[in-house]
C-alpha cells in the first residue's frame, strides 16, 4: 500500500511543489491541496490549513507544506493541535524527527534549497517511522502535556467566561 500524503505550497514553493509530485507522484499516493496556480498574493497559512486538518483528520499519514524559508509553513503548521512540523533542511534531522519525535509534517524552504535536496529531505522523512522506544514516547507524552494545558486552559476561560455571558451585555453609553 502506497503512503498517503498531503502536499500544499505557497507562491514561494509552488514550483518545487509541482516538481517533488512529478517526482514522487508514482511511488506515493499524493493528495495536493494546492496551490493550483501560482498566485504571487497567496498566503501560506491557508495551505498549512489544509494540510494540517488531513493529517489531524486523518485523511492521510503525513503532510509537506513549502513555502518560500519553510519557517512561517512551520510556526502555523505547530499550532494545530496533534501537529509536530519542522523545516529540515538536512536528511539526519528529516528522518531522525520522526524515529524520535514522531514528526508528521515536514516544512521546505524553496527558497533556501533546490529540487534535488528536496527530494532527498522528502524521501528521508517518508520513509522513516516513528521508534516506538520508551524514552521518546515519555519525551513526546511531556511535549503533548504542553498542547492538553493550552487546551484546557482555554475551557477554564470559556468555563469563567460563562456566568458573565448569562448575565447578558452590560449596559453602554450610546456615546461609547
Ligand atoms: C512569501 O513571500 C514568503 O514569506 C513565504 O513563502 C514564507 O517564506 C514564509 O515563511
Amino acid at each position: 500500500m502506497k503512503l498517503h500524503v498531503a502536499i500544499a505550497a505557497d507562491h514561494g514553493g509552488f514550483e518545487l511543489k509541482q516538481e517533488l509530485i512529478r517526482r514522487l507522484g508514482d511511488s506515493l499516493d499524493i493528495v495536493d491541496k494546492g496551490a493550483d496556480e501560482f498566485d504571487a498574493t497567496d498566503d501560506y497559512p491557508d495551505f498549512v490549513e489544509v494540510v494540517g486538518r488531513a493529517v489531524m483528520e486523518g485523511e492521510v499519514d503525513r503532510g509537506i507544506i513549502i513555502c518560500g524559508s519553510g519557517v512561517g509553513a512551520c510556526v502555523a503548521a505547530n499550532k494545530m493541535p496533534g501537529i509536530r512540523a519542522c523545516v529540515c533542511h538536512d536528511t539526519y534531522s528529516a528522518h531522525q524527527g520522526v524515529e524520535h519525535d514522531d514528526l508528521n509534517v515536514l516544512c521546505l524552504g524553496a527558497r533556501v534549497i533546490g529540487v534535488e535536496v528536496a527530494t532527498e529531505l522528502a524521501v528521508a522523512f517518508l520513509m522513516a517511522r516513528f521508534s516506538g522506544d520508551e524514552r521518546h514516547k515519555r519525551r513526546l507524552e511531556k511535549v503533548q502535556s504542553f498542547e492538553r494545558d493550552r487546551l484546557s486552559r482555554r475551557e477554564e476561560a470559556t468555563d469563567n467566561l460563562e456566568p458573565a455571558l448569562e448575565s447578558g451585555p452590560a449596559e453602554t453609553d450610546d456615546d461609547e
